[in-house]
Formats: C-alpha cells, sequence, structure tokens
C-alpha cells in the first residue's frame, strides 16, 4: 500500500512511521508542517513539508500521489490552550481535517486511520468507567469537541461513499519511548505529567506540580491509564489490516490500569534514583478525576497485543530519551 501519514514528524506520528518501516513494506510518504514536528524524528520514507491548510495543494498533490491509505494525526492537542483559542482547534482539527477527508474520497483512498482521543468522552460518570466506547462521548472543551466532530464527519463521509472505510482510535494518555532509543517525544514545553516528570528527573526543571490531591480517587490525585507509545504505534499497523476484512469501527486505546499521579511521580523517582521536588498545588482546570479505558474490543477485535504494559517501562524509557535530548 501506499501511505499518507499527517503529522509524521509528531511524537505519535514518528513511531508509527518507524513501525511502518521496521515492519512492513508499505511505501511511506510524510506530510507535516513542522510546527510541532521534528524533520529527524522520521526514519523512514519520503518528506513532503506542508501544511494541510493549504486546501488547493492538499487537493492537487492527493490527486496526484493516489495514496491507499492515510493515518491521520497533525492536528494542535493542547487541551488548556483549546479553551483560549478555540477557533485554531476548529479549524485546525475539524475543517482541515474535513477538507483532508474530502479530498481522500475524491482520490480514491480505501482506509483513513484517526488519531481521537479520550477527550471525547468529557468527565464520564463513574458508572461508565473503565470506559468502553459505548460511553457517552459529551467532551468538556474545545479540543475534545474538535476532535469528535471530526469523527462524526468521518462516520458521514464512510456511510455516503462506499468503499471508504475508517478506524477512529481514542488514544488514552500516551507515554515513553522508543526503547530502542531512536525517538522519542521532543516537544517543548511540553505539559504530559510523565514528559514533565522525566524533564525533573533530568534536572531540566527544578520541581514538578501535582495539580489537586483533593479528587475523589484513592490517594486525592488524578487517575489516567498510561499506555507506551509503541503499543499505541501497532494500533495503527492492526486497524490498517483490519480494514480489509472488516466494517470501519472505533477502538479505545489504553491497559485498563489506571495509575495516580502520585504513583507515576514514585515510579519516575524509583527508576531514575532522582528524588525531585514535588509540590502540591490546587487543581488545573478541566482534568477530570479518573480516566481508564476498557480495552476489550482492541484487543478480542484488533488483536492488539500489548508489549510494554509496564509503567515502570514507560517512565524508564520516556527518562532515557530526556537525557538523549540534553546531550544533543
Ligand atoms: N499533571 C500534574 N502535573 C503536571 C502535569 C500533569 O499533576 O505537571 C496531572 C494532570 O493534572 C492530570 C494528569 O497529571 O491529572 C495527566 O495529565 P496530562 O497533562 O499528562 O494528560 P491529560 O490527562 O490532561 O490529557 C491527555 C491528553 C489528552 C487525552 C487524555 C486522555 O493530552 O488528549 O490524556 O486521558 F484526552
Amino acid at each position: 500500500m501506499k501511505i499518507l501519514v499527517t503529522g509524521g514528524a509528531g511524537y505519535i506520528g514518528s513511531h508509527v512511521v518507524k513501525q511502518l518501516g521496521d515492519y512492513t513494506k508499505h511505501e511511506i510518504v510524510v506530510l507535516d508542517n513542522l510546527v510541532t514536528g521534528f524533520r529527524e524524528s522520521i526514519l523512514y520514507g519520503r518528506f513532503v513539508e506542508a501544511d494541510l491548510s493549504d486546501w488547493d495543494f492538499v487537493a492537487d498533490f492527493m490527486k496526484k500521489e493516489q495514496f491507499d491509505a492515510i493515518i491521520h494525526f497533525a492536528a494542535s492537542l493542547i487541551v488548556p490552550e483549546s479553551v483560549v483559542n478555540p477557533l485554531k482547534y476548529y479549524l485546525n482539527n475539524t475543517a482541515n481535517t474535513a477538507n483532508l477527508i474530502k479530498c481522500a474520497v475524491e482520490s480514491g483512498v480505501k482506509k483513513f486511520i484517526f488519531s481521537s482521543t479520550a477527550a471525547t468522552y468529557g468527565e464520564p460518570d463513574k458508572k461508565y468507567i473503565p470506559i468502553n466506547e459505548e460511553c457517552p462521548t459529551v467532551p468538556i472543551n474545545p479540543y475534545g469537541m474538535s476532535k469528535l466532530m471530526s469523527e462524526n464527519i468521518l462516520k458521514d463521509a464512510s456511510y455516503a461513499h462506499k468503499g471508504f472505510k475508517y478506524v477512529i482510535l481514542r488514544y488514552f494518555n500516551v507515554a515513553g519511548a522508543d526503547v530502542g532509543g531512536r525517538i522519542g517525544q521532543s516537544t517543548k514545553d511540553a505539559t504530559h505529567l510523565i514528559k514533565v516528570a522525566a524533564e525533573a528527573a533530568t534536572g531540566k526543571r527544578d520541581k514538578i506540580l501535582v495539580f489537586g490531591t483533593d479528587y475523589d480517587t484513592p490517594d486525592g490525585s488524578c487517575i489516567r491509564d498510561y499506555i507506551h507509545v509503541d503499543d499505541l504505534a501497532s494500533a495503527h499497523l492492526l486497524a490498517l489490516d483490519y480494514l480489509d476484512d472488516n466494517d470501519s469501527d472505533i477502538f479505545n486505546c489504553g491497559y485498563s490500569r489506571g495509575y495516580s499521579v502520585l504513583e507515576v511521580l514514585n515510579t519516575m523517582k524509583k527508576v531514575t534514583g532522582v528524588n525531585f521536588k514535588v509540590e502540591i498545588t490546587g487543581r488545573r482546570a478541566g482534568d477530570p478525576a479518573e480516566l481508564v479505558a476498557d480495552n476489550k474490543k482492541i484487543v478480542s477485535k484488533l488483536k492488539f497485543n500489548p508489549k510494554y504494559n509496564d509503567l515502570e517501562l514507560i517512565c524508564k524509557t520516556a527518562y532515557e530519551w530526556e537525557k538523549r535530548l540534553e546531550a544533543k
């Protein structure tokens, strides 16, 4: 297959490109505007520097290239930013995705793998935890809504255009780095817990803040389902094959196991041997108390078989990548 990977220079996209190159013979084309991605993270394929907001370019490009499949990562993804700048999210994430889907349908693309998020579920009622794919989708921020709208566009397009199929992957908390140390999360001004903790462990930050210990959880800090980026990447390869013999579908991507913020920080301290400073502060706006996936569907239907379901390994690979970044 000839596959377009949008956002393939980013954190998750680059791990998928790595696996496509390592394990398949597919022809890979990466499109990225390099606003948040890094050219050196793309280990395989042909690189095209372009922006999905250039709709004329995208239409010509897709017509010319004749892709069989698209894996679409390119998006804005910082929740608090989406609250203060929602239009950026609706344009970058929803409008550009609608155009990409239009060009995909018109140019005969058969498979579309879409990066979605647990943020589409909003703040689920306790009775829905762990969260399966039937849980109501009620986003509580523009980021989650921009992704949910894209999901709906994809569903409607697929219904109207038979032969155009999709898999929507709803990511829980993605963390860690390539165990071989080739790539990792290089995001500037990171906000994600494990990345920030790894930065504290290397000394790049003098402390880490815990946003609230007054939640209705056993230790009072928020609980999340942390999935290793290479396990998440493997789900994309499975999804591509799945569409050969199956209809479009939606899958939650996680391990069905949650850890609290304090547990994560203690694990990072344990695996690095660094007792970095931890300061408890108030809640961060928009944080649900608990988000844990029910992964039964992805395990049974996609045959998802995680290899790195181990918080210590996730923290260790994140830390090792951080040390590499520091040495650059
Ligand atoms: N946290 C801290 N201190 C920090 C950073 C984070 O205490 O310095 C806490 C947060 O308050 C939260 C938890 O760690 O309770 C996880 O926060 P992250 O910022 O790492 O991730 P989020 O859960 O906010 O969001 C991520 C993705 C979303 C996705 C969600 C799904 O960014 O797209 O996971 O669970 F929807």
